[in-house]
């Protein structure tokens, strides 16, 4: 099986939980997209959702393809939000932001009542940490951010490169305008206390740790799909 087709039938096993009548958090990323694809195929088949996208590119995808979308101001309470993730341990603390859209996807996680994450087995890890951590920052005052974050970092025994991300020849800007930091700390070890130390940062906005979110994982793998609860 390769990563696409692993991919798909993590998404397809999300779309059991997904109940007629449901406000869905849409996620972002090439996982999230497959499960568009089915959902679509749900919707077109008569399955009555509303969708709030958590990227303007999930946003396009579902548009193009028949998915019917609100805004979460339209929908500010939602039943189930089903998205991807970089990297995530046994608890289900996730690294997300890989593909720029961290601040959204935290917002609509949180106006959800449940979370699921969907991935190949590979995202799974021991510590997490390998995959550079998405540190979403205001423009102003850039370089005084990223000196602050290095601070608070090696406070918790933590460094590494904190890279600016690009998109070709231009920074990379979010949908909400920001700026991203990868930070390439190796080990996080304790995500709570980054995630402390960072939201005391005034020139962060968001990071990509996303600590008690989700609530049940769905992992895809040459032995088949498996799901991991929360501890
Ligand atoms: C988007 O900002 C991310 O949080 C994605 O959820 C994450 O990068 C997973 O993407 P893939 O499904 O493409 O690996």
């Amino acid at each position: 099986m390769d990563a696409r087709e692993m991919k798909i039938k993590a998404a397809a096993e999300a779309l059991t939980y997904v109940e007629d009548g449901m406000r869905l958090g849409i996620g972002t990323g090439s996982t999230a997209e497959e499960f568009v694809r089915l959902l679509a195929e749900r919707v077109e088949g008569g399955l009555k959702i509303q969708g709030v996208p958590t990227s303007e590119r999930t946003a396009r995808l579902c548009l193009e393809l028949g998915v019917p979308l609100k805004s979460l101001d339209e929908l500010p309470e939602l039943d189930l939000t089903i998205d991807g993730a970089d990297e995530f341990d046994a608890a289900l603390t996730l690294v997300k932001g890989g593909g720029g859209a961290l601040l959204r996807e935290k917002i609509v996680a949180a106006a959800s009542t449940r979370m699921i994450v969907i991935a190949d087995e590979s995202k799974l890890v021991e510590t997490l940490g390998a995959f550079p951590l998405p540190i979403e920052v205001n423009p102003f005052g850039l370089e005084a951010t990223r000196i602050s974050i290095e601070k608070a970092a090696s406070r918790l025994g933590l460094s590494g490169e904190l890279k600016l991300r690009r998109k070709g020849d231009e920074v990379f800007s979010t949908d909400g305008g920001h700026y991203i930091l990868d930070a390439s700390f190796g080990r996080i070890p304790d995500a709570d206390a980054l995630s402390g130390a960072l939201h005391a940062i005034p020139g962060v906005v968001e990071h990509g740790l996303f600590i008690h979110m989700a609530s049940l994982a769905i992992l895809a793998g040459e032995a088949g799909v498996r799901t991991l609860e929360a501890n």
